[in-house]
Order: structure tokens, then sequence, then C-alpha cells
């Protein structure tokens, strides 16, 4: 007996009351269970969500994130809004000071691109324009803290420092990064996570230990920003968050454009020249774009889903696209759900190990867009219909199995219920995220 597939109708309620239980009132968390705080690109996505539902609440999601951001203009990757037992490594293991207090590092700066969704979206313009004038400002600084302080030489390639700086917290693509540094930390009894969801589906003892001996030197620093960019033993230009900052940089200076922050917008035009030259630094001999491990000079031996990103970012040729097509099919010759976040014929593979496999929507999102604008109109398609056919069969789980679809990782994931809404639901909306 076969179950009759839920209706999009069903879905979209489904999905509306996931982002109704994970709302904490002006943020959400990502997770009940395993992610009980506000997430950075995990709220951007939201907000594009919640962009269908209720745009006074998409406002306040980018809003309460800014509540997190940094004199410096850094926004964390957390926001510990409010206490919560059973979650690790949680405020006190940071040792950073701010008010409300936050992690020490960042995450892929999409809220920008957000920012552009939800003032598209907001039918009241002299409400949207308002809302947008005050982040805007916000918004540049967290920019000018990634050009100018996480690429403080004026490269036009940003480091990341940790690993759960790239959003993709294990992947493959940190393996050698990783394995130079010498861990002065065992934190295995500390972990919260594996009681939460299966120990195989998370990453192992040896990549915490290692992630927080990171922390550890941070610490060490006081968290001084130039300091850790200067000086942390990771130092990695990761193509997922060069990509991301540069197709955000693009909406962000349209945005600014349209507003008359003129010297803003001077501004990114000018990172948006330095950052899109340097993804000439990230090409491999085969052509494929990765990650560049700034500290050894090496590229990384393995190609994620971060490699299809430039095309988000607008940087590349439709040639770029029609390689990077070919080799989503030879991925696509052993799995059936695209896009494994690493490369399914590498040694390091994992298909239910978090970021070492297992497809993530919003990573998909990202790069339909990328093949879309590219005018791969056939791929985006096809990853679309993969995308709208997993949650269909599977639900709204963190990550999917890109072999069977089995659902994998935390249930009633808010970013994949806010993908849902403002994407997959809308097959009429066009691959593009912005115009
Ligand atoms: C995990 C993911 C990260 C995400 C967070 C909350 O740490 O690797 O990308 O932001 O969960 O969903």
């Amino acid at each position: 007996m076969t179950t009759p597939s839920p209706t999009s109708a069903s879905l979209d309620a489904l999905a509306r009351d996931i982002l109704a239980r994970n709302d904490r009132g002006g943020y959400t968390v990502p997770n009940e269970k395993v992610y009980p705080f506000q997430w950075n690109w995990d709220s951007a996505f939201v907000a594009m969500g919640f962009a269908v539902l209720d745009i006074e609440r998409a406002w306040q999601e980018l809003e309460t994130l800014f509540l997190g951001q940094w004199d410096d203009g850094m926004v964390p990757s957390i926001v510990f809004h409010k206490p919560a037992a059973n979650y690790y490594p949680g405020p006190s293991a940071w040792g950073t000071t701010h008010e409300p207090p936050t992690t020490g590092i960042s995450q892929p700066p999409v809220a920008a691109t957000a920012a552009r969704v939800v003032f598209e979206a907001d039918p009241d313009r002299a409400r949207a324009e308002a809302r947008l004038r005050a982040l805007l400002p916000k918004l540049v600084a967290s920019h000018r803290w990634w050009h100018e302080i996480r690429d403080p030489d004026g490269t036009g390639l940003v480091a990341i420092v940790h690993p759960w700086e790239t959003g993709r917290d294990n992947s493959p693509e940190w393996d050698a990064p990783l394995a130079a540094i010498t861990p002065t930390v065992d934190v295995a009894a500390l972990r919260k996570d594996k009681t939460h969801v299966n120990a195989s589906e998370r990453p192992t003892d040896a990549f915490y230990n290692r992630v927080m001996t990171l922390v550890e030197e941070a610490k060490a620093l006081h968290w001084d920003g130039k300091a850790v960019a200067r000086s942390l033993s990771l130092r990695v230009c990761d193509v997922g968050v060069q990509s991301i900052l540069v197709r955000a940089d693009h909406d962000l200076h349209h945005l600014a454009t349209l507003l008359g922050f003129a010297d803003e917008a001077a501004a990114l035009a000018g990172w948006i020249e330095r950052s899109t030259k340097g993804f000439d630094r990230l090409r491999g001999d085969d052509g494929i774009w990765r990650s560049l491990d700034l500290r050894s000079g090496k590229l990384a031996a393995s190609v994620s889903s971060g490699s299809f990103l430039p095309l988000y970012a607008r940087v590349g040729t439709r040639e770029d696209a029609d390689h990077l097509a070919a080799l989503l099919d030879r991925w696509g010759s052993v799995t059936s759900y695209a896009v494994p976040s690493s490369d399914p014929f590498a040694e390091t593979y994992d298909p239910h190990r978090y970021w070492r496999g297992p497809v993530w929507l919003v990573v998909n999102r990202m790069i339909v867009d990328g093949f879309a604008t590219a005018g791969r109109l056939d791929v985006a398609d096809r990853i679309a219909a993969q995308s709208r056919e997993l949650v269909g069969r599977h639900g709204f789980c963190e990550y999917f199995d890109p072999r069977t679809g089995d659902a994998l990782g935390g249930r009633d994931f808010s970013w994949t219920a806010a993908m849902w809404l403002a994407w997959l639901a809308r097959p009429d909306a066009g691959h593009a995220v912005t115009g």
C-alpha cells in the first residue's frame, strides 16, 4: 500500500505551523531541540519565508539578528537571546562580551540578499523604505567587516577562521586545514548534539576538539578582529562564503543606490570588483572552483556543493555553467537527489554525515538561482523538482540522503519550511532569489 503524497496546500500549512512553533517572538530558532537560539544565515532564509506570510515579521527577523552585531561590524553566527539548556558550546564557552550574548564567529552573509527579498515583497513602500534605511548601514558595516577585517591585505579573498563560519560545518574541504591543528582541549563529554540526533549523522569528537581549540586561540586574542584574521591556526577562503558575500554585495549595492546611499554604493562597487577578480585564484586545473587554504596555499582536494555557488555570485560564464552542469550529471549517476553537499565519488563522501554528503535545500536554492541566471534553466528546473519531491516525500527535515531522500538530522526545521514557502511552493515565482 502506498501512502498518498501530501498536497501542496497541506505542506503549506505544515510549513507555516513549523515557523509559528519555532518563533520565539521576533526571531526564529532553526529547530526546537538541536538549535535553540537565533542563527545568522538560518534567519536570513527564514526572513524570505516570512516575506510571503507576514512582512512585518520578516523585517523583525533581520532586525533581531542585528541586535547581535559587534562594534566592528561582525554579525555573529548565533545570538543567544535567552538561555537554553542542553546546548554546547553555549555563551560561556565563547568568552565574548556582547549583550545579548553571541558567539565570536560569523556565518555566510545572506542577510543583505534577504533584506532585498523582504523589501521587494513589502506592499507598503513607506514602511519598506523606513525599515531598510535603518538596516542598511548595519548591513554595509557587516560587509565592510568581511572585506576589510577578514581580508586585511585587500587580496579579494575573504578568510574564514573556523569551519562553522562556512555554515557547511564539517565539509571535507576543512579536513586538511583542520589536520594541521593540534587539539588543546577535549570536549567530547560536553557535547549535547549527539543526544538529540543519531551520532552517525553528526561530526566526530576529533572534529569538535579541533574546532574548540580555535575558539580558545581567539579567546586568548580577546576576539580582536584583525588579530584573529591574521593569526588563527585555520584560515581558509571558503568558495561558499566568498560567493554568498559577493552576491549579497550586489544586492546591497542595488538597495544602497535605490535609497541614495552613494558612499556606501561606491564602497560596495569597489569590493565587488576586487572580490570578483579573487575567484580566479579559486579555480582548479579542471576549471572547477574550490576553497583555498590561505595558510598552505593549497586548493581543497574535494569539490563540494560550494563549488557551484560562484554562479550565484554572478561570477563565471555560460561555459562555466555548462561545465558545472556536466559535473552535476556525473554526480547524478550515483545519487537520485541533487545537490549532494560533497562529491559522491570522493573517498570522504558520507551520504549520512552532515555536510559530507547530504542535501540541504538552502544550498539548492542558491545553486538553482545561479544555474538559471547563467542560462541553464533545464538544470535549475531539475534541481527544483527534486527539491520539491524531497519535501513532499520526506518532510521538513534538516537534510536529506542524496540516494534515497531519507530524512536526516533534526525534524521540523525552520529554513526547510521557509524554502518551501518562499520557493518550492511557488513554481511560478521564477528561479532567481532576487532580480
Ligand atoms: C548547523 C549547520 C549550520 C546551521 C545550523 C542551524 O550548525 O551546519 O549551517 O546554520 O546548524 O541550522
